[in-house]
């Protein structure tokens, strides 16, 4: 089972001066990026994408996270509904500040999803079955395609706040 693979992309240092230069400073959950800033962001990772892996994928969304101080994320699988239809299985994660201190964890057991109790963020929530145990973890302090249908958290280790930029893909990208 591959969990994540670091991707070169060579436009990583243009992504993160233009995802900066989005973020005020202040504390917010996430940014989320469209339109033609959506457009902006596809234009480089479209091309990044091909030259690097072959693959000819459209951008789909694109968010930043921002993880505030020592926030440990809910364990989760990303998606709306259930069924996880047209859910994505992988994004590109592109660390974008502070990022040395804020591992991606999986978790392995058996589970069923629910819906999550917030309808703004896109998690279903996890109800285990048997034990869960820690499958891996990964410090994202490169661009990384990270599996985002397995259970998963990230921990914000440190006193500053952590911003990750996400990306999905039409087709997916398959870590495998
Ligand atoms: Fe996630």
């Amino acid at each position: 089972m591959e969990y994540f693979k670091e991707v070169h992309i060579p436009n990583w240092a243009t992504i993160q001066s233009y995802c900066i230069s989005k973020w005020d400073g202040k504390f917010t959950t996430s940014v989320s990026f469209l339109n033609e800033e959506l457009a902006y962001l596809g234009s480089l990772l479209e091309a990044d994408v091909k030259q690097q892996l072959g693959l000819t994928v459209k951008i789909k969304s694109a968010i930043m996270f921002i993880n505030d101080a020592r926030f440990v994320q809910d364990l989760h699988i990303d998606g709306y509904t259930i069924e996880r239809k047209n859910a994505s299985n992988t994004a590109l994660n592109l660390p974008i500040l502070n990022c040395e201190s804020g591992p991606m964890m999986w978790y392995s057991g058996d589970f069923y999803l629910t819906k999550s109790p917030s309808n703004t963020i896109k998690y279903l929530k996890i109800n285990w079955t048997t034990e869960c145990k820690l499958a891996t973890t990964k410090i994202i302090d490169k661009p990384t395609l990270v599996c985002i249908n397995i259970p998963h958290h990230i921990e914000n280790q440190s006193d500053l706040p952590r911003l990750m930029l996400s990306v999905r893909f039409t087709p997916d990208i398959n870590i495998g």
